[in-house]
């Protein structure tokens, strides 16, 4: 298995250009299933997960390839030819599941493997089969599997979402769009990745109202057909950039990035004394003086990402003062802290609050982590570190992070990839 080999202490300084972002690229792909024309999606990350969804998709029959500049561009066509997402699938990424509300959408039935608990969390998907049987499916759930049908089309409800879940909104919005009358979903999920999802859905010819606010209303269509559509830059990959140009005392220009997208995080790095500003171009990020340790919780988007939890814990451990990181999203998305510990952190958790009091200076260490952003928060101690961190099972951070260590070395910081 790879690991990542970083020699600590380098302040960041030049250019990294933000990718596609990877969760709105993946629900962007099942939405594939909605059409049997061709689904052009550009700005497509090169990601672990980008590949399973294809793999998946490519089980239902969808063809996935690669083409355009750099290969960033996905092209995805072909019929419906079997409605099975098998356990083997969707275990490696939860975000599988996406494919229930297409499928039922479009061909009236689907298995879908259940997807269990994950290391963050248990992370149920109630509310995504709630919400399509008021559609009028049918569901069942035996052996592990989600076994859903519909007698005809499905048809158009008023959900209220008793939390505002990303996955749930997103299955019911793409399920809705084919759904015959109207949809609304209130306290929906109001993420950048469910507006850019509506557009493409809209490019598609579906009728939607209000993505990106707490209520959508969708008036279904018989059918929708092709489109071409560009993903919008990855935020948390931004927010976790301004980290690391943070911890390390650097400046960095994020290409693409876009700052209405990271309000909250840079309202809080504001205040720890991290300069944010826009360019024509994209963002800069810059640490002109010390850090201050400050308060945060995670919420629903527009607040501060859980995405960002992780890497914004690391930066704290080496603020001046104390910060107090609340999770209230996860029950389970504290496992980097014994990590950041062993390299010299001061970090407590009480139930869902951790106590973070900053040091002088984190010290290399082996570390391993058992998520994407837990991971890459590893990653930006190591970055700040004195000496050698290892971080073990990248495999973790290849499903979310594009090149980065290239993106990071071609900033000054010497890391490297041992195979
Ligand atoms: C999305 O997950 C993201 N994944 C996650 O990204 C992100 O952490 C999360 O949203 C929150 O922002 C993708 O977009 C592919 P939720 P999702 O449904 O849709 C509970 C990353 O690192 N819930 O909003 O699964 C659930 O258990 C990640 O890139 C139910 O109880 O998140 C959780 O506590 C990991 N029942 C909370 O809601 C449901 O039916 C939020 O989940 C659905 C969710």
């Amino acid at each position: 298995m790879d690991r990542i080999l970083i020699r600590g202490g380098v302040p960041l300084a030049g250019e990294i250009t933000i990718s596609g972002a990877k969760n709105a690229a993946l629900p962007l792909m099942a939405a594939g299933l909605l059409t049997e024309e061709r689904l052009v999606l550009e700005n497509v990350p090169h990601l672990a997960d980008i590949g399973t969804m294809a793999e998946l998709l490519a089980q239902h029959g969808i063809a996935v390839e690669r083409t355009g500049p750099e290969r960033r561009a996905l092209s995805l066509g072909g019929r419906i030819t079997n409605t099975e997402a098998p356990y083997d699938i969707v275990r490696k990424m939860r975000a599988s599941v996406l494919v229930l509300g297409p499928l039922l959408a479009r061909v009236g039935e689907a298995r879908v493997s259940l997807p269990g608990g994950c290391a963050i969390g248990t992370r149920p998907v109630d509310l995504h089969l709630k919400g399509l049987e008021q559609m009028g499916a049918r569901i069942r759930l035996e052996g592990g599997y989600i076994d859903a049908s519909a007698a005809g089309r499905l048809r158009g409800a008023n959900i209220v979402l008793p939390f505002a879940s990303v996955g749930a909104t997103e299955n019911l919005l793409m399920a809705a769009a084919l759904a015959e009358g109207e949809s609304v979903i209130a306290n929906a999920a109001r993420e950048p990745e469910i507006a850019d999802l509506a557009a493409c859905l809209a490019a598609m010819g579906a009728r939607i109202e209000g993505a990106g606010s707490d209520r959508i209303r969708i008036e279904g269509v018989a059918r929708l057909h092709g489109a071409r559509h560009a993903i919008v830059p990855d935020r948390i990959e931004t927010g976790t950039y301004v980290c690391a140009a943070a911890i390390t005392g650097g400046e960095v220009h994020l290409r693409g990035a876009r700052l209405a997208h990271v309000g909250a995080l840079a309202r809080i790095l504001a205040e720890a004394g991290v300069d944010l500003s826009e360019t024509a171009e994209g963002l800069r990020a810059r640490r002109a003086n010390g850090l201050h340790g400050v308060d945060v919780m995670t919420e629903p988007y527009p607040g501060f990402p859980t995405d960002m939890q992780a890497q914004f814990m690391a930066l704290m451990s080496v603020a001046e003062g104390a910060a107090m990181v609340t999770e209230t999203i996860f029950e389970n998305r504290f496992m980097h802290v014994p990590e950041l510990n062993r390299m010299g952190a001061r970090i407590n958790v009480h139930g869902a609050s951790a106590i973070v009091r900053g040091v002088k200076h984190l010290s290399g260490a082996p570390v391993m982590a058992t998520d994407l952003r837990a991971s890459v928060s590893l990653v930006l101690a190591g970055l700040a570190a004195r000496g050698e961190t290892v971080v073990n099972r990248v495999y973790h951070l290849d499903r979310g992070y594009e090149a980065v260590e290239q993106k990071l070395a071609a900033c000054g910081a010497r890391i490297e990839r041992l195979r």
